[in-house]
């Protein structure tokens, strides 16, 4: 008769030790992946910063022309970013600078945007032109690069 309550309250003790181990190891992670990440480098941050750099100026030129903002000062800040940034693929990602067919990528995505920067769209149905070269530039390189 009196074995039941002990059996449960030793069943419950199980459960918080239990639990009690689970919150400190999903602690023990958090501050693991914390100090891995804190031990990063610029180096290491540099290739997903770049992209994002440019990803944020691709979709910032996208969303100016759907909503018909294409005069020149809505529009070569970005493609101007874009340029000064496309400066950046082969020191951002020094693995593959070595690499011709990434070399050619990175030129041909530069020459696009050097052409768009010497002609500036002078309308949206321009920028909108523009913006394919430029995404088929990323895309092109993603294709063969990115893994
Ligand atoms: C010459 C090659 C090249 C060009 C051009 C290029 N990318 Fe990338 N991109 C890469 C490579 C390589 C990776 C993978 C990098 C890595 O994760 O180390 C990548 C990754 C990315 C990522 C993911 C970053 C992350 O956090 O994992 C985004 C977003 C991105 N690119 C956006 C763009 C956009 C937008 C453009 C064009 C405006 C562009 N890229 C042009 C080579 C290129």
């Amino acid at each position: 008769m009196s074995s039941q309550p002990a059996r449960s309250s030793n069943a419950s003790r199980y459960l918080f030790l239990f639990l009690l181990g689970l919150v400190l190891g999903i602690i023990g992670v958090v501050m693991a992946l914390r100090a891995i990440e804190g031990r990063k480098t610029w180096e290491d941050h540099f290739p997903d910063a770049v992209m994002h750099v440019m990803q944020a100026h691709a979709s910032q030129l996208g969303a100016a022309a759907k909503e018909n903002r294409c005069a020149a000062t809505d529009v070569l800040p970005h493609l101007q970013t874009l340029r000064y940034m496309a400066n950046d693929l082969e020191p951002a990602l020094p693995g593959l600078s070595d690499d011709p067919r990434f070399v050619e990528h990175a030129s041909h995505y530069r020459a696009t945007l050097d052409s768009a920067l010497a002609t500036p769209p002078l309308n949206c149905a321009g920028v909108e032109a523009a913006i394919k070269q430029v995404n088929d530039g990323c895309k092109a390189c993603h294709q063969d690069f990115r893994g």
